[in-house]
């Protein structure tokens, strides 16, 4: 079988990696791509956008499976539009529940998910008249997709009045057209995956990101600066409970309504001391969750995918994972998340693979045969271990090997788990 990915990223990366393992795939094709996909992928000059020309290299090549990793394409409805073709994603209509905050919420209410309490609101004036019943701090968010900047926590009422004057004032673009106000909830976040052909959940896993910028969870929101997995604070018996209270309660619903979700499913959760609450879904694999999660998977990733996307994931045996942690450290250029330096050369990755950790190519890019950063997430060093510290230490010692003088990182990812570990 012939394979298509979508995609630029380290996530992308890392499904590359493990699709280019498939003993089902021939050849696998990626667009736009990256240097590093380009070791396990022949790199296609592919408008991703341009779902028409998309579909005619389908039918050029022989593809047998498209694999969409980020968000974008989903939402405006590349697996629609790649109607006939297996695609691992969801349509459009079942991509909502990223594409919009407020659908999320709506569905939750009508089947009793547990999230936080919330108010939607297409105007200014009743959006600022409600915020006071929530308490304080409180969540604004812009309802669409804003490149996971579109959350606001708000710790005053002059805050949340500033937050909600800036979407609807066009801060978010359509983003902001409506805004979702949230109850604050406390605990600790989790990330939960599933991937689901619309009737059959088989759990994929579970991940702790990082998402400020600096060591202590201390700066402004990123897509993510590190990650392990598993997230080992949501046990056995708390991954039951998400399945039966948020996960499968979702999956009836979107496939009764007729737009069956296909695809991984991102869970973001609260582990309140009330349970696990769902703070949001993604409707594609975390950025750089997904890089641990290849890191731990055993199986065939390219027939899992398959098995989603032609319906008949009751046929496949439940995916199965390495006990073994993995952990990723991402180095960032410079500015990031603001505005990134970018060309700056990045030398050193042959040492670090050395070490026996794997560096995912996130935003790289190729200059006269020179690797240089094109991007705010550069790169991400992966690596295993018997215990998270293990993993940590060997991700840094494959760090230190990497020569970017124009970027950074965190230098304590794992944190919270290493503490538990003692
Ligand atoms: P999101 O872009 O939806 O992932 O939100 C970004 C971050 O905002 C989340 O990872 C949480 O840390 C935080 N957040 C979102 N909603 C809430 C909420 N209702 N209560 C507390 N924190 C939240
Ligand atoms: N790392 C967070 C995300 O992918 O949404």
């Amino acid at each position: 079988m012939n394979v298509l990915l979508i995609g630029s990223g380290g996530r992308e990366h890392a499904l590359a990696w493990r699709l280019a393992q498939s003993p089902a795939v021939d050849r696998l094709f990626a667009a736009p791509g990256n240097p590093g996909i380009a070791e396990e992928a022949e790199i296609v000059p592919l408008d991703i956008a341009d779902h028409d020309a998309v579909h005619a290299f389908c039918a050029e090549n022989d593809i047998g499976l498209v694999v969409v990793g980020p968000e974008q394409p989903l939402v405006a409805g590349i697996a629609d539009a790649l109607a006939g073709i297996p695609v691992f994603g969801p349509g459009s209509a079942a991509a909502r529940l990223e594409g919009s905050k407020g659908f999320v919420k709506d569905l939750c209410a009508a089947h009793a998910i547990p999230t936080a309490a919330y108010a939607r609101h297409g105007n200014e004036g009743a959006a600022l008249a409600d915020v006071e019943r929530f308490g304080l701090p409180v969540v604004i968010k812009a309802d669409g997709l804003a490149a996971g900047k579109g959350v606001v926590i708000a710790e005053t009422a002059e805050a949340a009045h500033a937050a909600i004057a800036d979407m609807f004032g066009g801060g978010f673009g359509h983003a902001g057209a409506e805004v979702v106000i949230e109850e604050f909830l406390t605990g600790e976040e989790a990330s939960f995956f599933a991937i689901t052909d619309g009737r059959t959940i088989l759990p994929f896993g579970s991940a702790q990101d990082h998402k400020r910028v600096g060591d202590g969870d201390t700066g402004p929101n990123t897509g993510g600066m590190g990650a392990y997995s598993p997230a080992r604070v949501l046990t056995a018996e708390l991954e039951t409970q998400v399945l039966a209270e948020i996960i499968d309660p979702t999956v009836r619903a979107m496939a009764a309504a007729g737009t069956p979700y296909v695809g991984v499913l991102y869970a973001g959760l609260m582990l309140t001391a009330d349970g696990p609450k769902l703070i949001e879904y993604n409707c594609r694999f975390g950025d750089p969750e997904c890089q641990v999660l290849m890191m731990r998977y055993r199986g065939d990733l390219a027939a899992l995918m398959l098995a989603a996307a032609e319906r008949r994931l009751d046929q496949i045996s439940p995916p199965e994972f390495a006990p073994a942690p993995a952990l990723t450290v991402v180095m960032a250029a410079n500015g990031y998340p603001g505005t990134p330096a970018k060309g700056s050369a990045i030398a050193g990755l042959a040492d670090a693979a050395a070490t026996g950790a794997k560096v995912f190519h996130a935003g790289t890019a190729l200059r006269e045969g020179a690797l240089v950063a094109n991007g705010g997430r550069v790169l991400n060093v992966t690596a295993s271990g018997a215990s998270v510290r293990a993993a940590r230490d060997a991700a840094y010692r494959a760090v230190d090997r990497i020569a970017f003088p124009s970027g950074f990182c965190r230098r304590d990812i794992g944190w919270r788990e290493i503490a538990r570990e003692g």
